[in-house]
């Protein structure tokens, strides 16, 4: 079975899958920009979207699962500021620019040469001064079929070999079963 259909059918069978809470990385990372646009790729039922909605964002979300962007629009308040395009983010392309990109627990459904490209779009994407948040898996899944698991460090060696950005927090958390790389980084 795809991503895809896997992604619509966790989203039918369970439409509170991710919870209601926001990735704390996401609240962390309002310290440094705190308002503006945002573009969230990979919104899936969109708890980090509905907080930087609450938060005055202005949100662009992203996701192939169009089970998951249905419960997006069912979640988010009447007249939210909020535009939701049912799409692979290989295909996603904007003229616009951001304060805020977030790829929270995308990355590793993608192999490294999406993931190449999508790093590259997304930095395009950021005004100057604006920050890239990204959280993805450093471990498999109980099925083994992630394409990509990042090892120590590589999530942060596409910002820190690039001279137009700095990083402001970077972690590795978990255990072998579980474990996490997080990013957080700002175009100069
Ligand atoms: C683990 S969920 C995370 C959802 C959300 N970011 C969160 O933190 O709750 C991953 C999401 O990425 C989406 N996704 C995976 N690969 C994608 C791709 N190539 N294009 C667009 N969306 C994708 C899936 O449909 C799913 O909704």
């Amino acid at each position: 079975m795809s991503f895809k259909s896997r992604f619509n059918q966790k989203y039918k069978d369970t439409p509170n899958v991710f919870g209601d809470k926001p990735m704390p990385i996401i609240e962390n990372a309002l310290k440094y920009v705190s308002s503006g646009l945002a573009l969230d790729l990979g919104v899936g039922n969109g708890r980090n979207t509905i907080y930087l909605l609450s938060r005055g964002f202005r949100v662009t979300g992203v996701d192939m699962s169009k089970e998951g962007i249905a419960l997006v629009k069912e979640r988010v308040p009447k007249g939210s500021d909020l535009n939701l395009i049912v799409s692979d983010v290989l295909d996603f392309e904007t003229t616009e620019k951001f304060d805020f990109v977030c790829a929270i627990g995308l990355f590793h459904f993608l192999n490294i040469e999406s993931i190449n490209k999508i790093i590259k779009n997304m930095k395009d994407f950021t005004k100057s001064a604006g920050l890239n948040v990204i959280a993805a898996r450093m471990t498999q899944n109980y099925m083994g079929d992630l394409p990509h698991i990042f090892v120590h460090d590589e999530l942060k060696s596409y910002y820190s070999t690039d001279e137009d950005w700095e990083i402001l927090e970077y972690k590795e958390q978990g255990n072998m079963h579980r474990k996490v790389t997080m990013l957080i980084a700002q175009k100069k």
